[in-house]
């Protein structure tokens, strides 16, 4: 591999959220934090030099989104999903859940239904709640195969609905939805007139044997009822650099949008964020690539070391993102003594599954995106507490 995926770097210290609000969180500050969505690995040459070369130029003012920045983006989605955007399509956001909340605000009254899909990522029930809008759970249902889309429920649903926000790919459980199953979700959402906000933001992080499917690329109906989220900032570990895009190809959706960003002023974004983005898109892709391979041998470890040593445990493996949900089920425990023994008997920091709402009972969420020494010592732990318990 030309990139090294092993380097532990210490992140402490660095106001990490991840490493630095771990007392605040698991109320014990050495477990080992295997839970918020980024990753431990270093941040690539490629991207450091263009951040590096911009701070040379010692003035940080006002800044605008070139053609250079929106080409990127262009050529990235057309090469790797087959997506033709045009420029005027992409608008910028700072981040994926401000545009969330946003797409509730712009294009919900209060009261109005919105459809998830729990377990998922909880902001998204946030996006919801906090602006009255009243949450419908088209709950998962896990199957021996592994996760899958009630459409029945949702049908009757979608009846009187008025957006769906759908993860695709679906954190924390992993799948990667197919082509058939957004045609289904399509189906429905076109049939009753709802519009759907897709969160494409873990797309480039399908692990081998699977694949992205855009729900704008389905059809120009689709991409009309479509609002569409993405951003670099999983992939190549950019988060706290703020830069997204939220991508609308019905002119009449993205003008309401639009107006959502001007009137609060939010558009400007962050001088680094462009460059680093630039950096991603342009330069980016043999890294990923190989990120994509560690990941998945980081799947495979934890998929083996939990079959041979642990087997009570049920391990959902992921299709896509870098996050492994857990079942504990078997071993019959509550919620809070499951996230108890986890931070002060094996002594690791995870997701608990109920944050993630309903069907996330039991369950935990497990963040493999660091070197696989940290892997192979959280799993001994694991080991240590739930192998005869
Ligand atoms: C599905 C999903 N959407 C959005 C985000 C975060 O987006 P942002 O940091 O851009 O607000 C995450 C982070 O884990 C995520 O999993």
């Amino acid at each position: 591999m030309k990139y090294n995926f092993d380097t532990e770097i210490n992140r402490s210290e660095t106001s990490s959220v991840k490493y630095d609000l771990r007392e605040t969180i698991f109320g014990k500050s050495d477990v080992i934090p295997m839970w918020v969505a980024d990753m431990d690995f270093e941040t690539p040459d490629f991207i450091r030099e263009a951040v590096i070369e911009r701070a040379n130029n010692p003035v940080f003012g006002y800044t605008f989104r070139d053609s250079d920045y929106y080409n990127h983006i262009i050529n990235w989605l057309n090469e790797h999903h087959q997506w033709k955007v045009e420029k005027d399509s992409i608008l910028f956001c700072p981040g994926v859940v401000p545009a969330l909340n946003f797409a509730v605000l712009a294009y919900t009254k209060p009261n109005d239904k919105i459809i998830i899909q729990s377990p998922v990522y909880f902001p998204f029930f946030g996006a919801i709640k906090s602006h009255n809008r009243e949450l419908v759970n088209n709950q998962l249902v896990k199957t021996e195969a592994g996760y899958i889309i009630d459409f029945d429920l949702l049908e009757e649903q979608a009846k009187d609905a008025v957006l769906l926000i759908l993860c695709n790919p679906h954190n924390p459980v992993g799948r990667a939805w197919t082509r058939s199953e957004l045609e289904r979700i399509a189906s429905i959402c076109l049939k009753h007139n709802i519009l759907v906000l897709s969160d494409e933001i873990h797309a480039d992080l399908v692990l081998p044997g699977y694949k992205h499917e855009v729900f704008a690329n389905i059809s120009p109906e689709v991409a009309a009822i479509t609002i569409t989220t993405h951003a670099p900032s999983k992939t190549f570990n950019l988060a706290g650099l703020a830069t997204s895009s939220v991508i609308i190809t019905n002119p009449d959706l993205r003008r309401v949008f639009q107006l959502f960003i001007d009137d609060l002023h939010i558009g400007m974004g962050n001088i680094f964020g462009i460059v680093a983005s630039n950096a991603s898109y342009g330069k980016g892709n043999e890294w990923r690539m190989q990120l994509i391979e560690y990941l998945n041998d980081n799947v495979n470890y934890v998929e083996k070391f939990i079959r041979v040593n642990i087997p009570a445990i049920r391990v959902f493996r992921p299709e896509a993102t870098y996050m492994i949900w857990l079942d504990f089920l078997g071993y019959g425990l509550t919620d809070e003594i499951l996230k108890r023994k986890m931070i002060f008997e094996a002594g690791l920091g995870l997701n608990a599954g109920t944050d993630f709402g309903p069907g996330g009972e039991g369950c935990m969420r497990l963040n493999i995106a660091c070197p696989r020494k940290t892997v192979e010592a959280a799993m001994l732990r694991l080991k240590e507490v739930y192998a005869n318990a």
